[in-house]
């Protein structure tokens, strides 16, 4: 064709944290004030996929999500297209047509193939693909976690496969604020996860206003993240590489319960979970203890939906006592913990 330009598609995974992300410490640079650990899921089911183009023929930079037209606007997508435009013009560019790409607008279009702002991650991954697609369009090397943080926090884990934690960082810039790998893809391949969309209503309070609230309002969040979370990610790290699913699986459950209180502590107080969220709680505890050792672990999100790690050999077992006591649960989705799995297409 005449059609003069690039393109560039990728898939991204969304994350489920382990130990919590629960307030920010510098609103713009999207800085924790905590450390925070998750694992990135497979992507058969829950993935946000993205085409972004450019070209001489594009007369200004566009955004699709989800087939709608959406204003590019965004001051988080637009902190994530600046700052990439940026590292791309810093590369030296010996092949002038290459430089001159960078003057082209972008076109791009971003789905996800489950739903948005459920308290399902779909902003992790979304801001995961947007800048590791961009990244792959503009030719940028190295680590990019930094800049999807810049997006949405939990987004940055979602850059890596496998277990990876989010550095809280010491410096004011947050060029120590980025993600890495705890564990690859293959370390644990019997760890599982189900989902359990309890309701796939969007949010009341999105996260963003949840952990301004808490930052403002309450002491157990200072508490947490002086007091506890340091140790807790040693501790989460140690049972990960030694496979150690009693530590994991309490270590999880302990930490959703302490975000969820950090939540009920601020003022006014927030509560994501719902009266099914806390029936799963109470039935996990239950069939632990009749198990006589951790079989499953819960970990909640800012919403209702309940996420549960468990080990392959117990998945029949926890889906039968969650058909028997929530039928019909054809909401149950498996994943597998597996790697970044990315699509690049140029033209
Ligand atoms: O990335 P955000 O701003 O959507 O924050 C999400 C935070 C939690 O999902 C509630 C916890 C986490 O660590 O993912």
């Amino acid at each position: 064709t005449t059609w003069s330009g690039r393109s560039v598609t990728c898939t991204a995974p969304i994350n489920i944290a382990v130990i919590k992300y629960w307030g920010k410490r510098d609103e713009q640079l999207i800085l924790p004030t905590n450390s925070s650990l998750s694992a990135s899921l497979d992507q058969d089911h829950l993935k946000s996929t993205t085409t972004a183009s450019i070209s001489k023929e594009f007369k200004r930079d566009r955004l699709w999500l989800n087939g709608k037209e959406e204003s590019i606007e965004n001051p988080r997508i637009q902190n994530c297209l600046i700052e990439i435009r940026r590292r791309a013009r810093k590369r030296k560019h010996n092949d002038d047509s290459k430089s001159e790409m960078l003057n082209w607008s972008v076109h791009i279009c971003s789905e996800n193939n489950f739903p948005t702002a459920a308290g399902l991650a779909s902003s992790a991954a979304g801001y995961a693909c947007l800048v590791y697609t961009l990244s792959k369009l503009y030719d940028i090397n190295g680590d990019v976690s930094d800049i999807a943080r810049r997006g949405s926090g939990s987004a940055c884990r979602s850059i890596y496969g496998g277990f990876v934690q989010w550095t809280v960082g010491e410096k004011k810039n947050g060029s120590d604020s980025i993600a890495k790998v705890v564990a690859d893809v293959d370390h644990w391949p019997e760890m599982r996860v189900l989902v359990l969309v309890v309701s796939d209503q969007k949010k009341h309070t999105s996260s963003t206003n949840g952990m301004r609230n808490s930052v403002n309002t309450s002491d157990f969040l200072r508490y947490r993240a002086e007091h506890v979370v340091p140790s807790r990610m040693e501790e989460m790290i140690k049972a990960i590489e030694e496979k150690d699913y009693q530590k994991f699986a309490e270590l999880t459950i302990k930490d959703s319960n302490q975000m969820h209180a950090v939540c009920l502590d601020t003022y006014p107080p927030i509560s994501y979970m719902n009266d099914t969220s806390r029936k799963i709680i109470n039935m996990i505890h239950a069939f632990n203890k009749y198990q006589g050792e951790l079989k499953v672990a819960y970990t909640y999100d800012a919403g209702p939906n309940a996420v549960l790690y468990l080990l392959d050999e117990h998945v029949p077992d926890v889906v039968s006592l969650i058909n028997y006591y929530f039928p019909p649960c054809d909401n149950i989705r498996e994943t597998f913990i597996r790697g970044l799995k990315v699509d690049f297409k140029t033209d």
